[in-house]
């Protein structure tokens, strides 16, 4: 997708779609049950505009209510073919959020009529002019892509083409070169979370640990990042038990990816360390899973996949800090060489580990990654991970979890959720649930039972960052869209990529 930006008068601008938000600017009236009547206003003043939709919001086809949208064709007064007018729900709570998504309800109300370029009009958004830029550019881009990779009927439907459109002589046309930084880094961030979808989405004959390892390879070659690769005979001799424990069961060898992000002129702290949960396929091992749904572990990956489209959008971003970006790949399958329930493994740290559930692979394989982040030289830890069904169950899919062990790091992490606009919600890591997974013949257990499974998991992991500041993303019900929204496909959602960009960009001395 190309994106442009032009400082003209909507009216002015020739295009086959022009895009304008609208919002509800009515307030719930006080008691009585009476229906609240929409008072629904453009995001943007302006009269021409404001005409040409008239009719539009006399006959109540546009109310304002979230993401709804209403086509024109030839609009009176306008230069542009057809005018596509996209709610953005109460004008009150209107932000950055609203306009991700309404501008990617637009992209994907017109990706099926093959319109193939569109000119955005720059809403007034509280948080200013660049904010509204670049989110509106992420939310397109996020919109546009699909997950029909191997559909023979395949339609190439994408938008090939935005216009953002900065009113002339308002202020918003008035620094281009801050709207086009912000363009810039919209584009960014939208195409590192649809590069982390598309590995996401890809299964995992397609996509195995040495596969995972090649594509992140061949992308810090492209942005300029160092990347290391090592196999099981590494693996082994740095004695990452935990890891291995997980890849001796399967034909596919495992891969430890590190990727480097070291810019001149970074202060030699803090070095953040990003780690991510690479299970390309969980069968569940010899704890084995149900077949029902069992397609759906191909994306137990996310959280690997998370690292490596944020590494590749903090190569292009170039904030002065240094990250180091670690994920652990393999498989977890049943075989002759699986490992069994009730065998001790003892992880790089040299702390001993009671499998109790071959199941619970994840929080073995980053054990091992988060220890080693440390041995790197790490002063911070984040991790992302599909780790548990516990966290679907406490949060459903709108929210995904965290866990810290650092004030500090937790303020970094929602100052970062300010301006993604992911969801977030924090869950406890209290030593109490140590106790569930303390074990009679080892240091530690891999599952504590069925209570509060979210917490004992993350708390296993604490046991490996030890006081190192941490944060644990665990991104299970988020990683996968059940449904279609009118802004994002369903299948693999990217989650997490736009928060640990924002993450890493708060370290940066300004
Ligand atoms: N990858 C799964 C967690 C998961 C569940 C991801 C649902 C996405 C959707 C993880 O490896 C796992 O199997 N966890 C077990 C742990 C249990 C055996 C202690 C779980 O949550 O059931
Ligand atoms: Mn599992
Ligand atoms: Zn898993």
């Amino acid at each position: 997708m190309d994106t442009r930006l032009i400082a003209a008068s909507p009216a002015e601008v020739d295009t086959e779609c022009l895009v304008v938000f609208a919002l509800d600017h009515s307030v719930k009236s006080q008691g009585g049950n009476t229906k609240d009547k929409p008072e629904p206003r453009l995001a943007v003043k302006d009269a021409t505009l404001e005409k040409a939709v008239a009719d539009l919001v006399s006959s109540g086809e546009v109310t304002g209510k979230a993401f709804e949208t209403a086509m024109l064709h030839r609009p009176q007064g306008l230069k542009a073919k057809r005018l596509l007018v996209v709610g953005a729900g109460k004008a009150k709570s209107f932000s950055h959020a609203e306009v991700r998504k309404a501008a990617g309800s637009a992209i994907r109300a017109l990706k099926p009529k093959t319109i193939k370029s569109c000119a955005f009009v720059v809403p007034d958004l509280a948080s200013g002019a660049e904010d509204a830029v670049r989110t509106m550019v992420e939310g397109a881009l996020v919109a546009d892509f699909d997950p029909d990779t191997y559909r023979s009927d395949r339609k190439d439907q994408s938008v090939k083409e935005i216009t953002v459109v900065a009113p002339a002589g308002s202020d918003v046309g008035s620094d281009p070169g801050k709207l086009q930084n912000a363009i810039t880094q919209g584009r960014v961030i939208g195409e590192s979370q649809n590069f982390t979808r598309e590995l996401v989405n890809e299964p995992s004959n397609r996509l195995t640990p040495t596969m995972l390892g090649d594509r992140a390879k061949k992308m810090c070659e492209a942005v300029g990042l160092k990347c290391e690769l090592m196999g099981p005979d590494k693996i082994k001799e740095m004695k990452m038990g935990a890891f291995w424990s997980v890849a001796q069961g399967s034909d596919e060898e495992p891969r430890l990816i590190v990727m480097r992000y070291e810019p001149q002129g970074a202060p030699e702290k803090p070095v953040l360390g990003l780690v991510g949960k690479g299970i390309t396929f969980d069968t569940g091992g010899i704890s084995i899973k149900p077949a029902d749904g069992m397609e759906k572990m191909k994306y137990d990956m996310a959280g690997g996949a998370a690292m490596i489209g944020a590494m590749r959008a903090i190569a292009l971003l170039k904030p002065r800090v240094k990250v180091i970006g670690i994920v652990c790949a393999t498989e977890n399958m049943p075989s002759g060489k699986a490992q069994k329930p009730g065998d001790v493994q003892i992880a790089m740290s040299g702390k001993s580990i009671e499998i109790i559930n071959t199941d619970a692979e994840g929080l073995l394989v980053l054990a091992d990654g988060l220890y080693y982040a440390r041995t790197l030289g790490c002063t911070h830890l984040i991790d992302a991970a599909t780790l548990t069904g516990a966290c679907v169950v406490a949060l459903g899919y709108a929210n995904a979890g965290v866990f810290a062990n650092d004030e500090d790091a937790y303020q970094h992490f929602t100052q970062a959720l300010q301006r993604s606009g992911e969801k977030f919600w924090r869950l406890p890591l209290d030593t109490e649930y140590l106790d569930q997974i303390r074990s009679n013949i080892a240091d530690i257990m891999n599952t504590g039972g069925r209570w509060g499974g979210a917490s004992t998991a993350a708390v296993f992991l604490k046991e490996f960052v030890d006081d190192t500041p941490w944060l644990h993303l665990d991104i299970a019900g988020t990683a996968w869209m059940e449904e279609n929204k009118s802004w994002i496909a369903k299948g693999p959602s990217g989650i997490g990529v736009r928060s640990l960009i924002e993450f890493v960009r708060s370290f940066e001395v300004k």
